[in-house]
């Protein structure tokens, strides 16, 4: 698998361009995109799935910059979108509304209203929604997104399937909390067709059991359903973010694939279509936020590394504790200080190296003031969940192409935060 950086005179580059010119041309701090890394992730996925009819919808909640959307597009992926203004998106960077699905939830009438003129598939996770769009379109088709009473993930707030998640038509094969067959009836008296099967049970799995047992468990529901087109199994698979980690195998997982569709469309008498949602394995490590080091300070207990950037960037530490690896872009070898990487915002919690109890410390190449740290496998919900926390304005991003850097969304200033007060 292509790597996002290199390594040169003990510099950090980005698809050969050296840190340093990226920040003294773009500014810090700066989301830096390596495209072939994402093209490369796109490909070992679909060579990955050992089924002809096959569709990645690229999960756009990831990473929705529109340049990174265009490239999805030309590759041929499909887009799962969860709010309309994703799928206002998804249409603007020129998916057509047959390459969409939609899986959010909790709609209001207006909003199923528009996506249906607007020819969108929606996909219905709770057996009220299936009833009110039953009610508003009987007669047109549908798909469904089951929970299948497990679930997986990084961490307890990313886990969609399972009895405390709010996701999904519930499906057990104990005690009577099977939802199913009153979602077959609700179809069945509107005259719905269903034409699609999901599930999306959590991200960052890096167990291939859990896809194993998921498609088992989906197809074994999709088999009672006659007129479906496609079974979509959802995003999830993990990347290895902490050094013990292993990437996600999916020759683990694709022998089982193949074995069970080729059953499958036996006792099924016709192919479907099979679709996953990638979001993380596909834009994660292409990703890299760089930041510059403005101050060091001591306590008793820790070294504390001061930058100029904070979770309004990238939050996932905070949310989750979640590690990302941190390199010293100027000096990446050489004698190693422990540390933590402290963002600039006023709040406590605002450190790049914690988990979820607090601070962890990081051995890393003695940083100075000035020094560009490279914060990795950034690409997946980096600035897709970044704010103006603090009235601090977001980073601009660049896509590193064949042709070069390109800048794909310039900073923010004052004056863009400031244009919604009335
Ligand atoms: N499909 C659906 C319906 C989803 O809700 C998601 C992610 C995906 C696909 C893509 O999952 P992926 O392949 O990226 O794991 N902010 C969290 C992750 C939240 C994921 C939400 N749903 C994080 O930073 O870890």
């Amino acid at each position: 698998m292509i790597q996002p950086y290199e390594i040169e005179n003990n510099q950090l580059s980005i698809g050969g361009i050296k840190v340093s010119e990226l920040v003294s041309e773009f500014g810090s701090p700066l989301y830096v995109y390596n495209e072939s890394v994402i093209r490369d992730r796109y490909t070992t996925l679909v060579n990955a799935i050992p089924y002809p009819h096959k569709r990645l919808h690229y999960a756009m909640k990831a990473n929705s910059n529109l340049r990174i959307l265009k490239l999805f597009l030309e590759m041929g992926a499909y887009i799962d979108a969860v709010s309309l203004e994703e799928v206002r998106l998804a249409l603007h960077a020129g998916f057509s509304p047959d390459k969409i699905l939609f899986t959010g939830i909790n709609l209001k009438n207006e909003e199923l209203h528009w996506l249906v003129s607007q020819n969108i598939r929606v996909n219905i996770g709770s057996l009220h929604m299936l009833q009110k769009y039953a009610s508003l379109f009987p007669g047109t088709e549908v798909s469904i997104r089951i929970n299948p009473d497990f679930g997986g993930g990084h961490h307890s707030h990313v886990i969609t399937g399972g009895r405390e998640s709010k996701f999904g038509i519930f499906y057990s094969q104990e005690g009577n909390y099977n939802q199913i067959p009153q979602a077959k009836q609700i179809i069945e008296r509107a005259h719905l067709k269903l034409v699609g099967i999901h599930a999306h049970i959590g991200s960052g799995i890096l167990e291939e059991k859990k896809f194993i047992e998921l498609i088992s468990l989906i197809l074994s529901i999709a088999k009672h359903f006659p007129d479906l087109e496609f079974v979509d199994f959802g995003g999830g698979f993990g990347i290895p973010y902490r050094p013990h980690e292993k990437p996600f195998q999916f020759d683990l997982f694709a022998e089982h694939l193949e074995k069970t569709m080729q059953k499958f469309t036996k006792e099924y008498g016709k192919e479907v279509i099979i679709a996953f949602e990638p979001g993380r394995f596909l834009v994660a490590e292409a990703g890299i936020l760089l930041t510059t080091v403005t101050e060091i300070k001591h306590t008793p207990k820790y070294t504390f590394v001061g930058v100029d950037s904070g979770f309004n960037h990238l939050i996932r530490p905070m949310a989750y504790g979640s590690y990302h690896p941190i390199l010293n872009a100027f000096r990446v070898q050489g004698e190693q200080k422990e540390v933590v990487i402290a963002g600039y915002l006023c709040e406590s919690g605002d450190l790049f190296t914690r988990n979820e109890h607090g601070p962890e410390v990081r051995s890393i190449t003695t940083p100075l003031e000035g020094d560009v740290l490279a914060i990795l496998n950034a690409g997946a919900y980096g600035f897709a969940m970044s704010s103006n926390y603090n009235m601090r304005p977001r980073p601009a991003e660049v896509l590193i192409t064949p042709e070069g850097p390109k800048l794909i969304r310039r900073r923010e200033t004052f004056e863009d935060m400031i244009r919604f007060f009335v």
